[in-house]
């Protein structure tokens, strides 16, 4: 069955252009993202890493540590990463895995034989601190990713996590934020003592909370 969120994220060791990962203990108590490529020497991929690389001091501050996954050997990997400094403007910053065997690929689901028996699509799994899984995305192998949207996310998930409130759509750093429905009003309030916005009893706003 695909991996679900609130699902243990597998361990795995292999390598990578930093040299051979063991995926837990490199993540460490860092927040983790993983994401597949299709394959080595595409342009969408080529786009794509080179946009990551520019966002990792964006990642950094955030504590996330990216992970990239492509399906080809390690020689292939090394031979592309020249091309995404050259084309993209920015060198590969962060570890990109030699799934050759698909091992990891397999773990994670990442090939979904009706869109490719060999190619894997482009996953995105963010992965907490305790090591489970807090989001999934495909996308199809035409179709680049967001990164933005990414950070956008993990901006919530870490906010969600530590507060008793969600974030609404199209929510970003600074705005507004939701009060949890199940927290009734006389809990909000000493969680809330400014008070907040009542737009319906279930949908009550509040600024995002300070850290
Ligand atoms: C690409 O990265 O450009 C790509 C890879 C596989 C299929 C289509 C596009």
């Amino acid at each position: 069955m695909a991996l679900q969120l609130g699902d243990d994220a597998p361990d795995f060791t292999a390598e990578s252009t930093d040299g051979p990962i063991k995926f837990h203990e490199y993540l460490g108590s860092s927040w983790g993202v993983l994401f597949s490529h299709p394959k080595d020497f595409t342009p969408v991929c080529t786009t794509e890493l080179g946009r990551v690389a520019a966002l990792k001091p964006e990642f950094d501050k955030r504590n996330v540590k990216v992970v990239g996954l492509s399906v080809d050997s390690l020689d292939s990997h090394k031979g592309w990463v020249g091309d995404i400094k050259e084309t993209q403007g920015h060198a590969l910053n962060f570890p990109l895995v030699a799934d050759h065997d698909k091992k990891v690929a397999n773990l994670y689901g990442m090939i979904h034989p009706n869109a490719s028996d060999t190619f894997t699509v482009r996953s995105v799994f963010v992965i907490g601190p305790d090591k489970k899984i807090k989001l999934t995305l495909t996308y199809p192998a035409s179709t680049g990713r967001n990164f933005d949207e990414v950070l956008r996310v993990i901006d919530s998930l870490q906010l969600t996590a530590k507060h008793k409130v969600a974030t609404p759509s199209d929510w970003k750093q600074g705005g507004d934020v939701i009060i949890v429905p199940s927290l009734n009003d006389a809990d909000a309030k000493g969680l809330f003592p400014d008070g907040w916005k009542t737009v319906k009893p279930y949908l009550r706003l509040v600024p995002q909370p300070k850290s």
